[in-house]
């Protein structure tokens, strides 16, 4: 299967974009230290789909926050990735096929879907590259 190398240098922090993987919507995301803190002062055990940042992320890298930009619910693309776009009352993405919202580390928080958005198996290749598959 391929791999899909992504040049991380020029998202800012706050910033996400959207690339895609295998023909699939991948949003990257680097996050703020306030998203990293909002994240990690959520009670992991009242979530639906109950998983902490750092396992979502990479050790020394938890601001990027890597995932299929792909609702769990029904598969339509959230919003949230690219300037001025709704990111939903949790900060994160916002899927507006039937209202599913997702936190900054991606994790579903309300609305339909049952599952945090996707993280796919990635290498960090060097500091501004990830070698995604
Ligand atoms: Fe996203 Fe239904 S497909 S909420």
């Amino acid at each position: 299967l391929s791999t899909t190398e992504i040049d991380i240098s020029k998202i800012a922090p706050g910033q996400a974009i959207k690339s895609s993987f295998r023909k699939q919507p991948l949003f990257v995301r680097n996050l703020t230290p306030k998203e990293i803190g909002e994240a990690n002062d959520v009670d992991v055990g009242s979530l639906r789909d109950p998983q902490t940042l750092a396992e979502r992320t990479k050790p020394g890298k938890e601001n990027w926050l890597i995932t299929l930009g792909v609702c769990t619910h029904l598969g339509c693309v959230p919003l949230g990735a690219g300037e001025g776009e709704n990111k939903g009352p949790f900060g994160g993405y916002f899927c507006p096929c039937h209202g599913s919202a997702y936190d900054t580390a991606g994790r579903i928080r309300q609305g339909p879907a049952p599952q945090n958005l996707h993280v796919p198996d990635y290498t960090f290749t060097s500091d501004t590259v990830v070698t995604v598959g």
